[in-house]
């Protein structure tokens, strides 16, 4: 599997400056966190991996593999298998979840290879029974009137039936119980052992004592300013960002 190389880029929003030169290699199978502050630029870093619209790279470039996906449109990047699960999962009135999985299945088929519906509808329902996550949520308009945390166990459910070969995930921990962070850990796990390259970005320590990643990073005003072990995420759940950030409390 591919390795996702950023190259020192600069990212700017509606013409605002937001990332000054990050740069971050994560290699097939890796597991890498990102932490920091509340506007540091880690949602920006993870939409403009999967060219959101309102973000442009002004300079540098991201790699995945050879592809240079920096110059490529959201729909073939998914396609390359970078997928994002987002922070605020969109409303999308009229489109339900099985309507977005069996597309999305049907635009990564090989041609002449014509799956029935029915197999695509049944490996949903299937998965959606695994997830604990009731069948009603499938045919409903994606995320219309969903709890913070269904939304979530949404993202959740879409990572486990599309191939993906490099996620990210934006908060996918923040307001769930306990029970639904030992459901995500345990599919973040899972695409571990498939050797696919996970992003975690999170507020929090806790779903790292579910998973270990390889190595946490630390974005302040849309930099990347300390990188280290596992043992950074503890020492900032312990300290607060400023012992890094320099800033007083
Ligand atoms: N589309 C946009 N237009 C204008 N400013 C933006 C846009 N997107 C992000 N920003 C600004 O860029 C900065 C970084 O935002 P971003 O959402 O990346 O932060 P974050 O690190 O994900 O924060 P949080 O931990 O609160 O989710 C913020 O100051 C934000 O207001
Ligand atoms: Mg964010």
């Amino acid at each position: 599997m591919p390795t996702l190389s950023i190259k020192d880029i600069y990212v700017t929003a509606h013409k605002k400056p937001i990332l000054h030169g990050v740069s971050l290699t994560v290699r097939q199978g890796e597991t890498h966190v990102i932490m920091g502050p509340n506007g540091s630029g880690k949602s920006t870093l993870a939409n403009t991996l999967l060219a959101h619209p309102h973000y442009t790279v002004t300079k540098g470039n991201i790699l995945f593999g050879t592809q240079t996906i920096s110059k490529m449109p959201t729909d073939e990047i998914a396609r390359a298998g970078i997928m994002l699960a987002f922070q605020n999962p969109q409303i999308v009135p009229g489109v339900s979840l099985t309507n977005l999985l069996t597309i999305a299945l049907r635009k990564r088929e090989q041609k002449g290879k014509q799956t029935k519906l029915i197999e695509f509808t049944e490996r949903i329902k299937e998965t959606a029974k695994k997830m604990r996550f009731p069948e009603e949520f499938l045919s409903r308009s994606l995320n219309e009137g969903f709890s913070g945390g269904e939304k979530k166990k949404s993202e959740m459910l879409q990572l486990a039936i599309l191939p993906a070969k490099c996620v990210i995930f934006d908060e996918i921990d923040s307001g769930l119980d306990v029970d639904a962070l030992k459901l995500v850990a345990k599919q973040i796990s899972a695409l571990r052992a498939k050797n696919v390259s996970v992003i975690i970005i999170t507020h929090y320590h806790r779903l790292l004592r579910y998973i270990k990643p390889d190595k946490v990073h630390v974005m302040h005003t849309g930099r990347i300013v300390r990188s280290g072990g596992p043992e950074l995420a503890k020492e900032i759940e312990d300290k607060g960002y400023s012992f890094i950030t320099g800033e007083k409390e």
